[in-house]
C-alpha cells in the first residue's frame, strides 16, 4: 500500500539519519551519493508541502538558526580534564604497573579508543532532548555553543533515554571537508586554517550557525556520566551507542596491557586510511569502580592515558635551500625537497629553523634526509643519511646579505637568528602587513597574502598604515579586481577600524607580543597612547609580561617609524582605545530603522541585532515614524513607500558613517 506523506516523511528521516550514521560514524557508506541526494531532495520537497509533518530530528533541521551576539559562559559541574601522554611501549607498561600498584590489583583490563584530533565538548540531555552544549574552555567553564552543535549531522537532537545525562566527545572536521574549506578560503584570498583541528575550533566560535552548518562538522562521543548500574566503560560505550549517540566503531576491549600495545601498533599505519585525523590512542581502565578508586589528579585522570603516535619519518632528497625573510627580518632557511608523502599529505618544503640547526644536522644540498611532520603540521628535516652521500653534495652557504633587499645581515647577540636589519625591506613590509590583516589581528577579510604581495609590489602599500588610505581608483586598475571585489575590500577595511584594543596591539607586530600578551596589555591599558607612555617599571609589574616583552614594547614605541605608522592609523580613524560598552550602548536610541534589499556586510539578522545593540529600533514596515530606511541591493516595495512618505533613505555605508559619527561624539 502506498505510504501517506506523513509515513513517508518519517521513513525518510529515519533512512537519511541512518545513512549519515553509516557514512560518518561507521565509516561504511551503504548507498551512493546520488541515491542519498535523491532521498534528501524528496524529504525537502515533502516537508515543504506538508510542513505540519516536519520532525524535530529531521536532517533538514541542521542548517543553523539565528545569529548570536555572543556565547554565554557555563560552568562544568565535573571539570573537563586533560590526559597524560605516553610515547612508547615502555611508558605504556609503566602506566599499567602504576595502575596495578595504586589500586592494589593483579589484573587490569582496558578499553582502547582512537584519540580524535579535534575539540572536546560536553553535551547535556534532559527528557531525551539535547538542551546544552559547552566547549571545554579552561576545563572549569566553557562557552555555550548549543546552536552551533545543533548543526552537526550525526549529533542526535533526541535520544532514547529520558533521564538527565551528560556526555562528552570530540568535534572534528574530516580531511576532505577541511581541504574544501581551505580551497574556498584561498580563492577568496582569506587566511587558511593550519589543520582540521584549528578549522573545527574556528568554526565552533562563529556566531552564525548557518555558516557553521556549511562546515560539515562531525562528532564522536567517548564518555558518559550515567546514574545507572553499568559497571564498565565498555558497557557505557555500548549503552551510549544504543540510545543514539555516535560512538566510534574502532574500539577494543583488551584483557591486558600487551593486547593494548598490540592494538596501538595496529593503528600506527592504519590511521592514514581514516577520513579524519587521529593523533594517538586513548587507553582507559575498563572497570568504573577501579576508575573511582584511582581518581584524578588536578590535571588528569589516573585511569586513562594517551598513547601518541611517533611522527612518521620518510626519506627524500634535499634539492635546494631557499631563504625566507620574516616579519622582524629573521632569515629562515627552508629545504626544497623531492616531493614525498608524509603522514597523509605530499610534502615538498620543510623548515630547517636556522643556520645553527643546519650545522647541527650537518646537512648539505643533494643529501638524502629524513623528514617528519611535527604535530602533523609543519614538516621538518630531522636527520641526514650520511651513508647515502656521493661526494657531490654542496655546503649550504650562510647568507651575508638579505636575499630580498640586499642589506648586510646582522646576528643578534643572544639569539641564533640572522636578521635583515632594514625595516623597509619589502619582505618584512609584506610580512608585517600580512600579520596586521590576519584573523587574530585586524581581521581584514579579502586582504590575504596574495593581495598584500601585489599591493606592496605596486607601491600601493609601504606599511600597514597605508591600508586605510587605499583608493577605489587605484585598486580598480589592478588585474582581477572588479568593482564588487574593490567595494568588498574597502568595506572590510572600514569594518576593521573598530576592532578591540587587544587585536590592535597584536596587529602592531611588537616583537615577543603574541595574542595572549596583547590581551593582558589591553586589560591593563586604556589606549595605545597609554601603552606608548608606559615605563619599563610599570610594564614589569604586569603579571605574565616578562622583561624581554617589556623591553620589546619600549623599543617598539621609541622607534620613529613605528610612531609615524601609528599616527597614520589614528588619522584614518582606527579606534585606539578600549571599547566603553556603557557609553556606546545608546547611540541610536530614539531612532527607528527599516531595512530593505540585500546588504553587503550584514545578514538581515546581523544588522537588526547591531541596531538593537546600539539602542535603536527596527521595524518591518515603513511608516511616518520610520527615521531611516537602509537600502541594499534589489530593494523591495519598502523603498517606494519610504519615498512616498519622505523617509530618509540611506545606503549601508551611510548607515555605518552615521554610527561612527555618533560613536565619536
Ligand atoms: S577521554 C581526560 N577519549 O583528548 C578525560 N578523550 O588529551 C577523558 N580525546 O580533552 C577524556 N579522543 O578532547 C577521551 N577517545 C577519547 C578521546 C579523547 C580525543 C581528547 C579530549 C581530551 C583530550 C585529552
Amino acid at each position: 500500500m502506498k505510504k501517506t506523506p506523513k509515513e513517508r516523511i518519517e521513513e525518510l528521516v529515519k533512512l537519511i539519519n541512518y545513512y549519515n550514521y553509516m557514512y560518518y560514524v561507521e565509516n561504511n557508506p551503504v548507498i551512493s551519493d546520488y541515491e542519498y541526494d535523491q532521498l534528501y531532495k524528496e524529504l525537502v520537497e515533502l516537508e515543504e508541502k506538508y510542513p505540519e509533518y516536519k520532525l524535530p530530528d529531521s536532517p533538514t533541521q541542521k542548517v543553523g538558526g539565528h545569529v548570536l551576539e555572543g556565547f554565554k559562559t557555563i560552568e562544568h559541574k565535573i571539570p573537563m580534564l586533560s590526559m597524560d601522554n605516553t610515547y612508547s611501549e615502555e611508558e605504556l607498561l609503566e602506566f599499567d604497573a602504576k595502575v596495578k600498584r595504586m589500586a592494589d590489583v593483579k589484573d587490569v583490563d582496558y578499553i582502547v579508543e582512537l584519540k580524535f584530533d579535534g575539540v572536546a565538548v560536553s553535551l547535556h540531555y534532559e527528557d531525551g532532548e539535547f538542551i546544552l552544549g559547552v566547549t571545554r574552555g579552561d576545563g572549569f567553564k566553557g562557552d555555550d555553543i548549543t546552536e552551533n552543535l545543533k548543526t552537526i549531522k550525526t549529533l542526535p537532537l533526541r535520544i532514547n533515554y529520558k533521564e538527565k545525562i551528560e556526555v562528552r566527545g570530540e568535534v572534528y572536521m574530516r580531511k576532505d571537508d577541511f581541504e574544501k574549506l581551505n580551497k574556498e578560503k584561498k580563492e577568496k584570498g582569506e587566511e587558511l586554517f593550519a589543520n582540521p583541528r584549528n578549522a573545527t575550533a574556528g568554526s565552533l566560535k562563529l556566531l552564525d550557525p548557518k555558516i557553521v552548518s556549511q562546515r560539515n562538522l562531525q562528532i564522536f562521543i567517548y564518555q558518559g556520566f550515567l546514574n545507572n548500574r553499568l559497571k564498565t566503560h565498555w558497557e557505557v560505550l555500548n549503552f551510549l551507542k544504543n540510545i543514539g549517540f555516535p560512538v566510534s566503531p574502532y574500539r577494543k576491549h583488551c584483557k591486558n596491557i600487551n593486547e593494548v600495545i598490540e592494538y596501538c601498533k595496529e593503528w600506527v599505519e592504519k590511521r592514514f586510511t581514516l577520513p579524519y585525523n587521529i593523533d594517538g590512542m586513548v587507553i582507559k581502565v575498563n572497570s568504573l569502580d577501579l576508575q573511582r578508586t584511582l581518581g584524578t589528579t588536578t590535571k588528569s585522570p589516573r585511569w586513562a592515558v594517551a598513547y601518541k603516535f611517533p611522527a612518521e619519518q620518510v626519506s627524500t632528497v634535499l634539492k635546494d635551500v631557499i631563504i625566507q625573510v620574516g616579519r622582524i627580518g629573521t632569515l629562515t632557511p627552508v629545504a626544497v625537497l623531492e616531493p614525498v608523502r608524509v603522514s597523509g599529505t605530499t610534502v615538498s618544503r620543510a623548515t630547517l629553523h636556522n643556520f645553527d640547526e643546519i650545522k647541527r644536522l650537518g646537512v648539505k644540498i643533494g643529501d638524502r634526509v629524513f623528514v617528519e611532520k611535527s604535530g602533523e603540521i609543519i614538516p621538518k628535516v630531522v636527520k641526514v643519511i650520511t651513508e647515502a652521500r656521493t661526494g657531490k653534495e654542496k655546503e649550504i652557504p650562510i647568507p651575508e646579505k638579505c636575499p630580498v633587499c640586499g642589506s648586510k645581515v646582522v646576528k643578534d647577540k643572544e639569539e641564533v637568528a640572522i636578521r635583515c636589519p632594514n625595516i623597509r625591506c619589502p619582505a618584512q613590509v609584506k610580512e608585517r602587513i600580512i600579520h596586521f590583516t590576519s584573523r587574530d589581528a585586524m581581521d581584514i577579510e579579502g586582504l590575504g597574502e596574495k593581495w598584500v604581495n601585489i599591493f606592496v609590489d605596486k607601491n600601493l602599500l609601504s606599511d600597514y598604515g597605508d591600508i586605510y588610505y587605499l583608493k577605489y581608483d587605484d585598486l580598480i586598475k589592478l588585474e582581477r579586481m572588479g568593482d564588487k571585489s574593490v567595494r568588498n575590500l574597502l568595506s572590510a577595511i572600514e569594518k576593521s577600524k573598530t576592532r578591540p584594543l587587544s587585536n590592535l596591539i597584536y596587529a602592531l607586530g611588537i616583537r615577543h607580543i603574541g595574542i595572549h600578551a596583547s590581551e593582558i596589555l589591553a586589560e591593563e591599558f586604556k589606549s595605545i597612547d597609554e601603552l606608548k607612555e608606559a615605563t619599563i617599571e610599570r610594564l614589569s609589574t604586569i603579571p605574565e609580561i616578562g622583561p624581554i616583552m617589556a623591553e620589546s614594547i619600549i623599543e617598539f614605541f621609541s622607534n620613529e617609524e613605528n610612531l609615524k605608522v601609528i599616527e597614520k592609523l589614528k588619522k584614518a580613524g582606527v579606534k585606539m582605545e578600549k571599547e566603553k560598552i556603557e557609553e556606546k550602548k545608546d547611540i541610536l536610541s530614539g531612532l527607528t530603522f527599516v531595512v530593505t534589499g540585500t546588504l553587503k556586510n550584514y545578514s538581515r539578522d546581523e544588522i537588526q541585532n547591531y541596531i538593537k545593540k546600539l539602542g535603536g529600533k527596527v521595524t518591518n514596515s515603513v511608516s511616518k515614524n520610520t527615521n531611516y530606511l537602509i537600502c541594499g541591493e534589489q530593494p523591495g516595495s519598502k523603498l517606494q513607500k519610504a519615498q512616498e512618505l519622505g523617509v530618509k533613505i540611506i545606503s549601508e555605508e551611510e548607515f555605518e558613517n552615521l554610527v561612527k559619527t555618533r560613536m565619536n561624539k
